[in-house]
């Protein structure tokens, strides 16, 4: 184990206050795939046709195919040992927050409680008229576009490009960032707003900063501790060593 990986984990169990930011290499080996990088979703297709409130004026059956696409790869998948040491981590502790990016459930499904979701949930639907919520299975109903009670056509519950963050979602980021003493920034590339700002505002305040990622970011060179390598190596080492 290297002397990095021990100072981290002994902050960790030293810690009384952490939070977390995931991004989606965090789910890259539940085979969830990312969406920056070589393989990256963003390389094969376009957001502005996918990911936007004018896509889906444009073209909502499109958008929800895509979104289904994506419901059924997350379905088959299992979270991995990061998901899981996460859920660990949390528990027995009073002040640990989870915000993640991903739109995937993994960390609830890993036994994580309390998950900010920053950009929405792959499986519910929210009508832009009335606000009306509801949860879906995937592939749900095939082709049909859900509706609300009211008749009005269902959209992904989801942040596309160009809108704001749920509210009350951004307020607990915020509020925990800039009160833990320790941030640990986990598989996200860190160039999307406000998220990426999350660990820089943490530092900024007073937080240690780790950073578990097999690439360089834009926030490396501001970590106390680089980690590199895949989370679901290196989170579980963390949570052993602490
Ligand atoms: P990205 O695809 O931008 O970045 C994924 C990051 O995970 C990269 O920095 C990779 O180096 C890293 N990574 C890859 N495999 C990993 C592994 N096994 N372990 C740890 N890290 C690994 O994903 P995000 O940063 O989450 O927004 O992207 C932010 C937002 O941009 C997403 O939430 C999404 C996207 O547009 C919406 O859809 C609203």
């Amino acid at each position: 184990m290297s002397t990095d990986l021990r100072l981290a984990a002994g902050w960790i169990s030293q810690s009384r206050s952490i939070t977390v930011l995931t991004g989606a290499g965090v789910s890259a080996e539940s085979g969830v795939p990312t969406f920056r990088g070589e393989k990256g979703l963003w390389r094969r297709h376009r957001p502005e046709e996918l990911a936007t409130p004018e896509a889906f004026q444009r073209n909502p059956e499109l958008v929800w195919e895509w979104y289904r696409y994506r419901q059924v790869i997350v379905a088959g998948a299992d979270p991995n040992a990061a998901h899981i040491a996460l859920a660990e981590m949390e528990r027995g502790r009073d002040r640990f927050s989870l915000i993640t990016q991903n739109v995937d459930g993994l960390h609830r499904r890993a036994g994580s409680i309390e998950v900010v979701e920053l950009h929405g949930n792959l499986f519910r639907a929210r009508c832009p008229i009335d606000g009306y919520i509801c949860e879906l299975s995937a592939g749900e109903d095939d082709k049909a576009i859900p509706t609300c009670p009211d008749g009005h056509m269902m959209r992904p519950d989801i942040v596309w490009f160009g809108e704001s963050l749920p509210i009350e979602a951004v307020r607990h980021a915020h509020e925990s960032a800039v009160s833990c003493d320790l941030f640990l920034t986990i598989g996200t590339s860190a160039v999307v707003q406000p998220a990426a700002s999350l660990p820089l505002l943490a530092k900024h305040s007073g937080a240690r900063l780790i950073e578990v990622n097999p690439e360089e970011t834009p926030i490396t060179s501001q970590a106390d501790i680089s980690l590199s390598g895949p989370a679901a190596e290196i989170v579980p080492l963390l949570i052993e060593e602490a």
